[in-house]
């Protein structure tokens, strides 16, 4: 994207030792063609210099437009296309249309993409820190995570990738997960034999064997059709991206049970962030901050109001489980905090939980 000499080099002539090389009359014909390539060249150069002055950032993101991911990708969008007109323009592809989320960390240090904003159970290559947020039974709700990521601890952790040249620009909520299935679960023997697909997560296949279900680790765009085709029996995940992307219509029954959480964190290479000029980086950061507020106030109304369309629909039944149920997914899940306390910290767990009040 940077590389103005590559924009440039398709306008200019054969050089030099080319043409010397050749007999006088080739040589007159050579001559008449570099002469118009140049003069093609003046015409051309300045509007090919202004465009490779723009600097394009692509936003790769794999869930559906009308989610809190993809309503805050397309609102930086359009902050940074209207403020930074000529200068930046930012291009958002979502749907796994570019990268999924498996591809896309490689794909940023690479310089493919420039921003994208993976689930926080995707980072494990990276850092295991960040697997907190995995940790089932560990915030009682969204303003805990709130407290948490705005705190010190949460702070930190958003640095936790520099080492591996990426940068955390920030947190952006998605809610709180439920399960959904073929059949009601209602206790955890309910999901015993089960095959539920999770996100990359050691820490999510840790909770899902604790009740002796079988984890499957797939991409997110492959779910509807494993789904769908029985590949698998269940999943978990958020009211949005159950409602957006159909899962409700492939599964009968989906538990209210908020067992655990999914929030992203948005993040760009630092040789592209570093890169980048001390003001439009200012600018960048202060629309995806608008953007992310945007994107968290999309989130709390869709965990209510996508929950809603699921029910109206009769697609599926939702199960509300008695606080008893709920105490029997906890005491089951709960010792996966002891089996990664050596991987993520117990300090940290501990500055999670707290976060509670
Ligand atoms: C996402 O919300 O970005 C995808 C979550 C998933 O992979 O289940």
């Amino acid at each position: 994207m940077f590389n103005h000499g590559r924009a440039l080099s398709g306008w200019l002539p054969h050089n030099a030792t080319d043409i010397s090389d050749t007999d006088p009359t080739e040589e007159n014909d050579m001559k008449k063609l570099a002469l118009s390539a140049l003069l093609g060249a003046s015409l051309i150069l300045p509007a090919t210099l202004a465009e490779a002055k723009e600097i394009v950032i692509k936003f790769s993101h794999v869930v559906a437009e009308n989610t809190p991911k993809g309503q805050m990708a397309n609102k930086f969008r359009d902050l940074v296309n209207e403020r930074l007109k000529g200068k930046v323009k930012v291009e958002v592809f979502p749907n796994a249309q570019l990268f999924g989320d498996k591809k896309v960390l490689e794909a940023l240090l690479l310089g493919d993409v420039h921003m994208a904003a993976p689930s926080l159970s995707k980072f494990k290559k990276y850092t295991k820190k960040l697997q907190v947020f995995d940790l089932p039974f560990l915030f009682n709700d969204i303003n805990a995570v709130d407290r948490f990521q705005k705190g010190p601890e949460g702070q930190k952790l958003l640095k936790s990738l520099e080492s591996k040249g990426l940068i955390g620009l920030g947190y952006l909520h998605n809610g709180l997960k439920q399960l959904s299935a073929y059949k009601p679960l209602r206790v955890p023997a309910d999901a015993a034999g089960q095959k539920f697909r999770i996100m990359s997560s050691d820490v999510l296949a840790a909770q899902f064997e604790a009740v002796k279900a079988h984890p499957v680790k797939k991409p997110f765009s492959e779910v509807f059709t494993l789904l769908g085709t029985h590949a698998i029996d269940g999943q978990e995940n958020t009211w949005s991206n159950i409602y957006s992307k159909k899962f409700y219509e492939v599964q009968p029954y989906i538990t209210e049970s908020n067992h655990g959480l999914l929030d992203y964190m948005v993040v760009t290479s630092a040789e592209f962030w570093n890169g980048l000029p001390a003001d439009i980086r200012a600018e960048l950061e202060k629309a995806l901050s608008e953007a992310v507020a945007l994107g968290n106030r999309v989130a709390l109304e869709k965990a209510k109001s996508d929950k809603q369309k699921i029910i109206d629909s009769g697609r599926s039944t939702v199960i509300q489980l008695k606080p008893e149920e709920v105490e029997q997914w906890r005491a089951v899940m709960k010792p996966v905090w002891k089996k990664f306390e050596g991987e993520i910290g117990a300090d940290l767990i501990a500055a999670a939980s707290a976060a509670n009040k």
